[in-house]
């Protein structure tokens, strides 16, 4: 699967004592996105980002960090629009939550014809899509893409996407996993259906494609029923780069035994990373893989900003409402109706008791205001310190990757409204995480895989 097989360190050491400021091996960087509207509720002048639908968005965000050396940008999707706020659509169309939303594999065509190195990864689902369909797709990406793509596996979690394609409801996640599992299994007999140099392009006989080296799979299983071959032109990469991020146990053990770039959140800071990172290994020895063989990123929200307080004091009420909103649809309560300022009442009661509620109302009873609630539990704790001036924030994530011992990071810029979040990861933190080492500065390989293995 991998084509690199370069050692690499499996810590990230100080490369001497005379540098202590300098890694001897730079991390990986991601970059997440959503192929919507960039935080639209929370804009000043509510055009940044307004061209996002048709491609003008993303085209100049992948060119902003293709540009600062990210090995790759990735597109999450769903396929629905939600009902699970408040029990309609209501809520989801008007906060923007997950819709609109346009196609994520459309889009990386697209910027692959505006890039020429990125990564770009898009998700797909193995319980909505054939499987023939998405091999198909994947490897004609990765031939337009010159050996750049890659594909977010995942089971999907939202019964509005199966009843969309003729489900009543998703299967439990165990059994997603398992036709995971049989999914990954077709796409891969379907991806090595061609044998290597089963293009021979041979004038001498007139012949294209050497007919003994391409073959049928003839798979007939629990769930799937293909014979293949594939249809299409061998890709560079032969198969797009696998990621995935299943939290769950049976979500882990599908990561180790397929992915090669495996991401996780950064909640309960260090110590559950590490825990996290341990976990895939032991998971990924269990079926004889080796460790090396995946990388693991951990996604979070950096903000370059003069200090954690200025920048809690910076979130505005117009991005506070669409939160509010999703949350409170989430508890069944309207919290735009109460007063930012004050405590939530003690005596409010919601339908069914969730950790959100225990949460904001034991800060209600220490008198803290909903605002200040709200925001600790929508942007978090910020556990590893990664708000604040650019150089405490490299400092603080390169710490972080040494005590885990992981190969990097996912920036998210989700609630970018007006494109400054972006400025100062690319403008601010890119550079100075250069300057300590702790990023490369060109890509060595010509393919995604390459670049995420050269190191
Ligand atoms: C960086 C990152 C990206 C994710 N992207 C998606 C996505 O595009 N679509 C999706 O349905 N879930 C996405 N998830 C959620 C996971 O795929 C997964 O469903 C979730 O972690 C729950 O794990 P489980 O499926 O093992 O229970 C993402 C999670 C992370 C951390």
């Amino acid at each position: 699967m991998r084509t690199s097989t370069a050692p690499r360190a499996l810590t990230h050491r100080r490369s001497s004592p005379l540098e202590t400021n300098l890694l001897s091996t730079p991390l990986h960087f991601g970059f997440f996105s959503s192929f919507q509207p960039p935080a639209w509720h929370a804009g000043t002048d509510r055009t940044f980002g307004e061209d996002w639908h048709n491609g003008g968005y993303h085209s100049w965000l992948a060119k902003r960090v293709e540009d600062a050396g990210f090995d790759f940008l990735f597109f999450e999707d769903t396929s629905g629009v939600s009902r699970v706020l408040g029990g309609n659509t209501d809520m989801d169309l008007r906060y923007v939550l997950s819709a609109p939303k346009n196609d994520p594999v459309a889009l990386i065509t697209y910027l692959a014809a505006k890039t020429s190195r990125l990564g770009l990864i898009a998700t797909g689902s193995t319980s909505l899509y054939p499987p023939f369909l998405l091999a198909r797709l994947y490897a004609t990406i990765d031939n337009l893409s010159g050996g750049r793509v890659g594909w977010n596996i995942v089971t999907s979690s939202e019964d509005e996407a199966a009843q969309n394609y003729g489900l009543d409801a998703l299967p439990p996640t165990n059994e997603r996993y398992a036709i995971a599992d049989e999914f990954m299994d077709v796409v891969n007999k379907l991806w090595d259906s061609w044998e290597p140099g089963a293009v021979v392009k041979d004038l001498e006989n007139n012949v294209y494609t050497d007919p003994t080296k391409v073959h049928a799979i003839d798979h007939v299983g629990e769930h799937f029923k293909v014979r293949g071959p594939l249809n299409s032109y061998p890709s560079p990469q032969k198969k797009p780069l696998f990621a995935q991020a299943g939290g769950s146990p049976r979500g882990r053990e599908f990561a180790a035994r397929h992915a090669e770039l495996i991401m996780s959140v950064t909640i309960g800071g260090v110590e559950a990373m590490k825990e996290f990172r341990e976990d895939i290994h032991a998971r990924m020895r269990a079926v004889g893989r080796d460790p090396r063989e995946a990388r693991i990123l951990y996604a979070l929200h950096p903000y370059i900003f003069e200090s954690p307080a200025a920048r809690r004091a910076a979130i505005t009420d117009a991005q506070l409402v669409p939160v509010l909103g999703k949350h409170g649809a989430h508890l069944g309560i309207d919290l735009l109706t109460f007063d930012l300022e004050k405590p939530l009442p003690l005596d409010l009661e919601v339908n069914g008791t969730t950790s959100m509620f225990e949460s904001l109302k034991e800060k209600a009873r220490r008198g803290i205001s909903l605002r200040e609630a709200i925001i600790d539990f929508h942007w978090g704790d910020d556990a590893l310190g990664t708000t604040g001036p650019a150089k405490d924030v490299a400092r603080n994530l390169v710490d972080a990757m040494e005590e885990v011992g992981g190969d990097g990071y996912i920036f998210m810029a989700t609630q970018d409204a007006n494109g400054e979040v972006i400025d100062g990861l690319i403008d601010e933190l890119v550079p100075e995480l250069k300057r300590i080492g702790a990023m490369r500065t060109d890509f060595p390989g010509s393919t995604f895989r390459e670049n995420l293995f050269s190191f």
